[in-house]
């Protein structure tokens, strides 16, 4: 993998759950790799454990995403090295509340986080990949991004805005030598789903594996533009087929009411 992409990966939120899975997974594909995160012991524990297991080189880089200069700061810390995968995996929303009960910063974060800064990290990581001629790179996103539902509204827009990113840039760049993916996952066993979970007192139901999410994404970097994790139809559409867009929403919104979205996110 790394002949064919490069020598170094970065996993922006890659720490924990699906990111740390991301990482474990491209190292034992002999990936060096860079792991982005804010809680420092969190990312240096992940880091020495990757290290030890996979034998490959491991650097950390601590710092917030959802502030400005945060892409910025990242290229600085890698400058010196060839990032042939990016993936961008921080982007969950643990605090399942309705709009207005969410303050305008929180909501600006997120979209920092998810829109700004996903962008920024396209333009100059995949811009060197592009200029380079090889590379990959995964956009993770959300069955959230399918359409709009109570709770989600700003997630969902920041996982509709990565997922179309994703596929603009798989058909920009499609010839160059470098993969796009966006990947959609569903319900997914995250240290940041089970604080939602835990704070709504629902039960956890059927959660997908990371490690086998990090595995499938990556047997399919060049099966883009989309990947449905888990899905029977990993590349196929909306799973709420051709249902109009208000039946959709209201189809997701009864779901969210009775705890079976997990469903259909898929
Ligand atoms: N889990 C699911 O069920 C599910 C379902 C659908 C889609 N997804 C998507 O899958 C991706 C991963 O989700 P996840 O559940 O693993 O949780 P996540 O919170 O998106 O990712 C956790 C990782 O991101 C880091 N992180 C979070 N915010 C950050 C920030 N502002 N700056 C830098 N690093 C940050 C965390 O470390 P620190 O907290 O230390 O910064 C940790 O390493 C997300 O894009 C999410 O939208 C997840």
């Amino acid at each position: 993998m790394a002949n064919e992409y490069g020598p170094w990966g970065i996993v922006a939120g890659g720490s924990d759950g699906v990111g740390v899975a991301f990482a474990r997974a491209m190292a034992s594909r002999g990936i060096n790799v860079v792991l982005v995160a804010r809680r420092v012991p969190v990312l240096e524990a992940a880091a020495e454990e990757i290290r030890a297991r996979h034998g490959v080189k491991v650097r950390t880089v601590a710092l917030d995403l959802s502030v400005p200069g945060a892409v910025s700061r990242l290229a600085d810390a890698t400058s010196d090295v060839e990032v042939g995968l990016f993936v961008y995996n921080a982007g969950s929303d643990d605090r399942s509340e309705s709009f207005l009960a969410k303050d305008l910063e929180t909501h600006l974060a997120l979209v920092h986080r998810n829109c700004t800064s996903v962008l920024e990290a396209a333009h100059v990581f995949g811009g060197a990949m592009v200029a380079r001629g090889r590379g990959g790179m995964v956009l993770v996103t959300s069955g959230a991004a399918w359409v709009g539902g109570p709770t989600l509204a700003t997630y969902g827009a920041t996982k509709a805005f990565e997922l179309i990113l994703a596929e603009s840039l798989w058909a920009e760049w499609r010839g160059s030598g470098v993969d796009v993916l966006a990947l959609v996952l569903g319900r997914t066993d995250t240290p940041s789903l089970r604080r939602v979970l835990d704070a709504a007192g629902g039960s956890y139901g059927e959660l997908a594996d990371p490690d086998d999410v990090a595995r499938e994404a990556l047997d399919h970097l060049a099966d883009g533009p989309t990947w449905i994790c888990g899905s029977d139809q990993p590349t196929g559409g909306s799973p709420f087929g051709a249902l109009g867009r208000r039946d959709a929403v209201l189809a997701l919104s009864q779901a969210l009411s009775t705890g079976t979205e997990g469903n259909i996110q898929h």
